[in-house]
């Protein structure tokens, strides 16, 4: 009898588990709240607000590279914006409005109206299907073509100038990407759709997302620094993400991440596209650990996209989509988004398990000058070749930092060139 009580309970707690792990995961890092060197008691309040502040200003950022690159940029994921929404976004030092018509198109303009300056994205609302109607007179504005179409008190012509810049904005793999160009070209390259994500095969397995601060080049930098793999990541992801409390210098620990990889990029119509092939899985001793084993086929398209096609063996297949955006010169929001045929449970673990790899690198990230001429030798992996491809999405007018914090060349959207 006793042990069929047993039996019940734990099966009870089994099944409440499961359920509960097996919910996609939301977990967001908001900006100081990881990878800086705060005493515990001050990660909190204004002290750390002030504390972030010091960061930044004794921070030597090095020679920067341009700090907006040109490319396609996610600026949302699909469902941050409903039908006859309006969502804010920052991007290049920009304030935009994302709007999703009645029709389910989005369109991406301006923040500040041309009457009065107010900012559509706070009260301001779509009306007549994809239009965006003031909060202050309530002008409307085609969202799609920027042009003033109604002055509600007004009944004489629209003047001319009454017009919002609009930006080139695809919706795809659920995913909303802003095309940038300092030069005003139009978009150079297409963002693959992935067909199990679209058809519904594969499905959605969690997010992760981090505010940091560094240049945008960093982060994808990272897959062609194959050295720090075997170093900052040895340690298995349950070791946790701090630096501080990481054992990084022991070089034997009894539970490791093998990581194996190359790096290349390609050519021809290809050349907007690098490709990061990484083996890995977790060793006791010399024994594998079963069931822990990946291969990742990371594609990175364009300076702010990485497609991460993983295959994990026994648990399926899936897809992270990885995406770093710069909403202003040192300012990055990373994202990690999961779709797969992989177990809910298992695809929990991993999400974390990468969140908590990114970390370990958000703390080098948050305090590190570029260096523009780093010291490299023979088995430090292929930097430079990513920093001479990476350079193509910099041309002459790309916005550089200046010392007093504004950028070299105002942005503007390609379609008002
Ligand atoms: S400021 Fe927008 S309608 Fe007046
Ligand atoms: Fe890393």
């Amino acid at each position: 009898m006793l042990l069929l009580i047993l039996f019940g309970v734990s099966s009870v707690i089994f099944v409440f588990l499961y359920l509960y792990y097996s919910q996609p995961m939301n977990y967001v890092v908001r900006l100081g709240e990881l990878g800086f060197h705060f005493d515990p008691k001050d990660q909190k309040g204004t002290y750390r607000e002030r504390q972030l502040e010091r960061v930044k200003r004794l921070r030597k950022v090095g020679e920067l590279p341009p700090v907006y690159p040109n490319g396609w940029f996610c600026i949302a994921e699909s469902n941050e914006v409903r039908e006859k929404g309006i969502k804010a976004v920052v991007v290049f030092g920009e304030q935009l409005s994302l709007v999703r018509a009645e029709d389910g198109y989005v369109h991406l303009i301006d923040s500040y109206c041309p009457h009065l300056g107010a900012n559509l994205s706070v009260g301001g609302k779509v009306v007549n299907n994809n239009c965006v109607q003031c909060p202050f007179h309530g002008w409307v504005f085609s969202a799609e073509t920027g042009k003033c179409v109604r002055i509600p008190y007004d009944s004489g012509t629209i003047p001319e100038q009454a017009k919002i810049s609009t930006w080139p904005v695809l919706e795809r793999n659920h995913h909303i990407y802003v095309w940038y160009h300092c030069d005003g070209l139009e978009p150079q390259w297409e963002i693959p759709e992935i067909e199990e994500v679209m058809n519904g095969d594969w499905k959605y397995r969690g997010r992760t997302e981090h505010e940091l601060l560094c240049h945008c080049q960093e982060i994808p930098e990272n897959g062609a620094d194959l050295a720090h793999l075997n170093y900052l990541h040895l340690q298995i992801p349950q070791a946790g993400s701090d630096v501080f409390e990481l054992k990084l210098t022991n070089p034997s620990p009894r539970l490791y991440h093998y990581w194996d990889g190359g790096w290349e990029a390609r050519t021809g119509d290809e050349a907007h596209i690098s490709v990061m092939k990484l083996q890995q899985v977790m060793m006791i001793g010399k024994t594998q650990l079963p069931l822990t084993a990946s291969l990742l086929h990371a594609h990175q398209i364009g300076p702010g996209i990485v497609y991460m096609h993983f295959d994990f063996g026994f648990w399926g297949k899936a897809i992270v989509f990885h995406h770093v955006t710069p909403e202003e010169p040192l300012f990055q929001r990373a994202r990690f988004v999961m779709y797969g045929a992989t177990n809910p449970v298992f695809s929990r673990f991993f999400i974390n398990s990468e969140a908590l790899q990114f970390e370990r690198d958000v703390y080098i990230w948050s305090n590190k000058r570029f260096l523009k001429s780093p010291l490299l030798v023979k088995n430090d992996g292929p930097v430079q070749k990513h920093r001479r491809w990476y350079s193509q999405f910099y041309t002459e007018k790309s916005p550089r930092l200046l010392p007093n914090g504004t950028v070299s060349n105002q942005v503007k959207s390609v379609l008002d060139w």
